[in-house]
């Protein structure tokens, strides 16, 4: 006998989700957040700025002035903030990035490695220029990121009222570090990366006090997958892959991301938290198999 699990699929209102708490647990401390001005970036900024540090808001284009808009907001919590554009995959735009958030800040104690892109296509017409940005946006760009945060935090240290840690990364992954996805190669084998680059560099410096972890949201209503959930007939179609019935926003993330890269998960380090409403749970297998 097949049992219908799912008989209330659809049934569900709209839920009121908490907001982030306007508080001091980041205060004092300075993060970087990369593609900070949409979709989970923007509300990851946001999200740390509330919560007490200041941060600096890395882009690439920015049309519509969301950057000063992110600004102020910011400055309304009482964080300090600036932007700063880059292209992540180039390190000689990389590097001054970082020296011009010292210069600013003094330090780094939160990076969010959150840029990341798609460019899709089917393996026999993906080219290389398709599958090179990706890894060069997805996966060199964090492990670039990474690299001048751990310089920073092994320079610098624990300082006590700051901070448990020296520092905290915390890597944007995807459920596409473990749910193949056909059509996506170069993304879904950066988002793989994004789990051995975490977990290598998480072993690497956690002697020192860094903590290293992923996040893999599921899907979450951003423009990178606008087309998914747009209209009712997509949105619907979405939902035969999340078992929870609702697909996800940027604050569910941020919502994480505040409390991971706070001193209330110090004992974490090495971990991907997927925030995908059961996505990762092969919810195919729900009635068969
Ligand atoms: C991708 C989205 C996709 C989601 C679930 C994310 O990492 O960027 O486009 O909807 O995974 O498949």
């Amino acid at each position: 006998m097949v049992i219908d699990i799912y008989k209330n699929k659809g049934e569900y209102p709209e839920p009121r989700l908490p907001q982030i708490e306007h508080s001091n647990i980041l205060k004092g401390q300075k993060a970087l957040v990369t593609g900070a001005n949409s979709g989970i970036g923007k509300s990851v900024a946001l999200g740390l700025a509330k919560a007490g540090a200041d941060v600096v808001i890395n882009y690439v284009v920015d049309n519509d002035n969301t950057v000063d808009q992110m600004i102020k907001e910011m400055q309304g919590y009482g964080a300090e903030a600036m932007g700063f554009q880059a292209d992540v995959s180039q390190e000689d735009q990389v590097k001054p990035m970082f020296e011009a958030m010292f210069k600013k800040f003094g330090t780094i104690d939160i990076l969010v490695n959150n840029a990341g892109i798609q460019r899709d296509a089917p393996i026999d017409q993906m080219t290389l220029s398709q599958w090179q940005q990706v890894i060069g946006v997805n996966l060199t760009g964090q492990f670039l990121c990474a690299r001048e945060a751990v310089k920073e935090f092994k320079r610098r240290g624990v300082v006590e009222a700051v901070s448990c840690a020296a520092g905290k990364i915390i890597c944007m992954s995807s459920v596409h570090e473990v749910i193949p996805w056909a059509g996506h190669v170069n993304y879904a084998a950066s988002k793989g990366g994004i789990m051995q680059l975490m977990k290598s560099i998480a072993q690497e410096v956690a002697p020192y006090r860094i903590r290293v972890n992923s996040i893999g949201p599921g899907a979450i209503k951003t423009p990178i997958n606008h087309a998914a959930w747009a209209t009712p007939e997509a949105e619907k179609a979405l939902l035969t892959l999340i078992p929870y019935q609702r697909v996800g926003v940027p604050d569910d993330i941020a919502r994480v991301a505040v409390w991971l890269a706070s001193d209330l998960a110090d004992y974490i380090t090495g971990t991907t938290i997927f925030v995908d409403g059961g996505m990762t749970l092969y919810p195919g297998f729900a009635t068969g198999g």
